[in-house]
């Protein structure tokens, strides 16, 4: 029998969360770089009735994109895309974070973009980080959302004697997933479908408390303490905002980016978190 099918990247906290909200009927093919990942949000999810294929994927790698389409295709229309792979600062060098977060996304959103069902809607996972980073100028914005995603990593702006540090190249990376969301959603509308990021600021899963552990430790658990929540947040709550951005609730949003960080960037710019000069 043919079902709705949803693709999910990354068998991480936020996938899941996101998975359980809106995958209820569907045939929801779960991608992860570590194959145990994804098994083992498999078990979790079909214990609780859903319908999770896991699969080894590489969200770096075109091939590996369409094979997880072309694995989707065999059970029916692709209905709904969540991209929640990737990689922090603190769990992988430059050149990774940005060939994952940054041409991988790109690439999935291209991809799927190109066969996304009529009514279809997607979510992709970019940070609160990107919104901390000075503005870019009109010029490299563009470039970021329209360079053909083969050619991004050659962008000028991308190469080592430009990027900093891993930090630096994930909010690269995350400045254009929403460009390219913007971009991509265009596409997605002509065939009826619309695309969308979510800015997550900290929330409490395994990449975060691997960032709690990393060298900006003391950085990020002074972040959530000082932010007006005064808490990190958790996965069910940015699975709150994908199920608006996904359902019939969200109809007339797409192209956008939400943020739900508990006003940490609010204070980062005009509050206790704002740097010292
Ligand atoms: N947790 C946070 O505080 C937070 C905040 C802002 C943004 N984000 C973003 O949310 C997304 C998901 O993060 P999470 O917190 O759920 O992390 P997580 O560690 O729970 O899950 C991420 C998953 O992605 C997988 N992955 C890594 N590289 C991959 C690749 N090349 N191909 C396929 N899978 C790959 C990992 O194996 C892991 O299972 C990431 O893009 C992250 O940057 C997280």
């Amino acid at each position: 029998m043919k079902k709705d099918v949803m693709l999910v990247t990354g068998a991480g906290q936020l996938s899941m969360a996101i998975a359980r909200r809106v995958g209820f009927g569907k045939k929801i093919i779960l991608g992860d770089k570590k194959k145990e990942n994804a098994e083992t949000i498999t078990k979790i999810m079909n214990d609780a009735g859903f319908d999770v294929v896991p699969m080894e994927m590489d969200l770096s790698s075109r091939e590996s994109i369409l094979a997880l389409i072309a694995e989707g295709q065999k059970y029916g229309e692709i209905r709904m895309l969540v991209n929640g792979a990737g990689v922090s600062p603190s769990q992988a060098p430059i050149e990774a974070i940005l060939k994952v977060d940054l041409y991988g996304t790109a690439v999935l959103l291209e991809e799927v973009g190109k066969v996304i069902a009529e009514g279809g809607t997607g979510v992709t996972i970019s940070s609160q980080s990107g919104w901390r980073m000075p503005a870019l100028t009109a010029e490299q914005d563009e470039l970021l959302a329209t360079t053909p995603t083969e050619e991004l990593l050659s962008l000028p702006m991308l190469q080592p004697e430009n990027i900093r540090d891993t930090l630096h190249a994930y909010q690269m990376a995350k400045r254009c997933n929403e460009k390219r969301v913007m971009a991509e959603s265009v596409k997605w509308g002509e065939r009826g479908a619309r695309l969308n990021d979510i800015a997550p600021g900290i929330i409490v899963t395994p990449l975060a408390i691997d960032e709690f552990n990393g060298p900006r430790g003391d950085f990020y658990k002074n972040m959530f303490a000082k932010c007006p929540a005064g808490r990190p947040g958790t996965a069910d709550e940015v699975a709150n905002v994908a199920e608006l951005l996904m359902g019939p609730s969200g109809a007339f949003i797409t192209g956008s980016t939400i943020l739900i960080d508990g006003g940490a960037t609010a204070s980062y710019f005009y509050g206790p978190l704002k740097p010292e000069q």
